[in-house]
């Protein structure tokens, strides 16, 4: 399976994306985890995109396109699932030609539809527990979710870039920026759309069912 999560930021391409990875055998690639990663490790690539990252702004295309080939060519024949990946126009003519070179041609794009007022409430909720890592949320997650965390001696940490004036930033790229990928893939014929409103374990079946098809 080859395949690119597409979505506005909070629509749940992480959410998902870790489900899928746990059934179908494939590899998750988040850009914006890596670039989190070389941000902790205090790495020069951290420190060149750590405050344009905080901004909600996008890290510029050759910085991404790296850290893609890097993981692609890791990963060997295994499948993957792009989660943050591409992200405007160039980025989708980078990775076409990049995955034709290297003759792992995509089997489709999903975009989860989410409309702006529920991603805001997601964003400002998302929590990460600090012993486990999972990504919870204080308005969606069940209580006892987050007492696990809590009780075990966890903290639940919030994003950096999850603050409003950045969550309402990286909201108008998205529609600046990404959305014009949805007439790239649908042209190309590889666009599918689930509609990413309802709970969880409801999005992922609506997932299931179209990969199925
Ligand atoms: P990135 O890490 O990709 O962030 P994003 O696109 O803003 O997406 P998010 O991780 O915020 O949202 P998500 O859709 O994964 O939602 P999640 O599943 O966590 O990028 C961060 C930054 O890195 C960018 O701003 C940019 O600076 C840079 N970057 C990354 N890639 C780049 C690229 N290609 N080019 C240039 N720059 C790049 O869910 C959110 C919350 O909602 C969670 O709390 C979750 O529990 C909850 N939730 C999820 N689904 C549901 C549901 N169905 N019901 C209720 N709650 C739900």
């Amino acid at each position: 399976m080859r395949l690119i999560l597409m979505g506005a930021p909070g629509s749940g391409k992480g959410t998902q994306a870790e489900k899928l990875m746990n059934e179908y055998d494939c590899h998750q690639i988040s850009t914006g985890v890596l670039l989190r990663q070389s941000i902790e490790s205090g790495s020069d690539l951290g420190h060149k995109v750590q405050k344009i990252m905080s901004e909600g702004l996008l890290v510029s295309d050759d910085i991404v396109l790296d850290l893609i080939k890097n993981q692609l060519s890791e990963i060997g024949d295994d499948g993957f699932l792009l989660d943050g990946y591409p992200r405007n126009i160039s980025q989708a003519k980078s990775l076409k030609d990049l995955l034709e070179t290297i003759n792992k041609p995509l089997d489709y794009t999903i975009l989860i539809n989410v409309p702006s007022e529920i991603l805001i409430k997601r964003l400002s909720g998302r929590r990460t527990c600090s012993l486990t890592g999972k990504t919870l949320n204080i308005y969606f997650s069940s209580q006892s979710e987050l007492d696990e965390c809590l009780s075990n001696g966890g903290e639940l940490l919030q994003r950096e870039d999850d603050n409003e004036d950045s969550i309402i930033k990286r909201i108008e790229v998205y529609e600046e920026q990404t959305e014009p990928m949805i007439d790239f893939y649908r042209s190309a014929e590889l666009l599918l759309t689930v509609d990413g409103q309802g709970p969880v374990d409801e999005v992922y079946l609506g997932l299931k069912k179209l990969m199925e098809l």
